[in-house]
């Protein structure tokens, strides 16, 4: 169970975690953390405004749980962003009091920018999609180590690995985006090993992230199926988008995966 100090410079509660953007992966962290045991009336959601996101909202029981960004930063001691990282500019500053946890969700949007917008220290966390998180078969990446973040992560079933460089954050994020990548690379016929070992030369990590993401292949029954899966995967504009899209054009799998990682190294810079 999360505690934090409630002070006079913190007045957030405890038993309170915020969720801003309760998106595709949004939803699947507050689902994650409902049957880890959090409690459902300690979860604050806010999203954009969308019909089509309040109707998923819905459907996902959360609709009592909707809150607005500024009651959330008010209340939460950790409150997860997950808005698409071009959205979190025009979030602006969102006054979080020191002592609140964020834990930015977003791909390529490192602690420096995280820190100047908000004016507090930030997590990095880097979560397979939500099918993998729904189904305990998650992975998580956290940058800097936090253990508090780390047992919240561990609690949803995810196997969390601690980053000791930002930079890998990159790596990390195209290594999630495999379980998709690696439907659109079967289907095109394409050679995998090789793709694997090259970035493992430079990432150690990577095997396993590849023997995860074969462990956590759904077994989808249609082409259908498989694309609504990598459509739930992909953030528009994102490290997904930018490899899955590289294959359908006919990369091989390690130009599509080194296309994911320069599209987050993009995303850091503001791009
Ligand atoms: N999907 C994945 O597999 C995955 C995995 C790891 C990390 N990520 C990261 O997670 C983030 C979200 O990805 P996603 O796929 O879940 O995208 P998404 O489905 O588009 O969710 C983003 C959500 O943010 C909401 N939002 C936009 N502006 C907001 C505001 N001002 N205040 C509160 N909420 C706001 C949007 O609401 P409206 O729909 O109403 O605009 C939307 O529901 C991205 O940064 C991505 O890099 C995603």
């Amino acid at each position: 169970m999360v505690k934090m100090a409630k002070t006079a410079a913190n007045p957030s509660d405890e038993r309170t975690i915020g969720i801003i953007g309760c998106g595709h992966l949004g939803r699947s962290l507050a689902r994650g953390l409902i049957d880890s045991g959090f409690p459902k009336e300690g979860l604050l959601v806010s999203y954009g405004g969308s019909s089509a996101t309040l109707e998923e909202i819905r459907k996902a029981g959360l609709h009592e749980n909707l809150s607005d960004n500024l009651e959330i930063c008010k209340r939460a001691c950790i409150i997860f962003l997950a808005v698409r990282p071009q959205s979190f500019q025009t979030l602006g500053e969102l006054s979080i009091p020191a002592g609140t946890l964020p834990v930015s969700c977003m791909a390529g949007v490192g602690t420096a920018a995280l820190k100047r917008q908000l004016g507090i220290d930030c997590v990095r966390i880097m979560p397979s999609g939500p099918d993998t998180i729904a189904s305990k078969k998650g992975i998580a990446a956290v940058f800097p180590k936090d253990d508090e973040v780390a047992a919240l992560l561990s609690g949803m079933g995810l196997k969390v690995f601690s980053l000791s460089d930002e930079e890998m954050m990159h790596t990390f994020t195209a290594g999630v985006c495999l379980t998709a990548a690696l439907l659109v690379a079967r289907k095109n016929g394409l050679d995998i090993k090789p793709a694997v070992e090259a970035i493992e030369k430079d990432f150690p990590p990577f095997g396993e992230i590849y023997a995860w993401a074969l462990d956590a292949l759904p077994n989808l029954g249609s082409d259908e199926e498989e694309e609504k899966y990598i459509n739930r995967m992909c953030t528009k504009g994102g490290i997904t988008e930018s490899i899955v899209q590289s294959l359908y054009s006919g990369s091989s799998l390690l130009g599509a995966l080194e296309n994911g990682i320069k599209r987050s190294k993009e995303l850091s810079t503001g791009g």
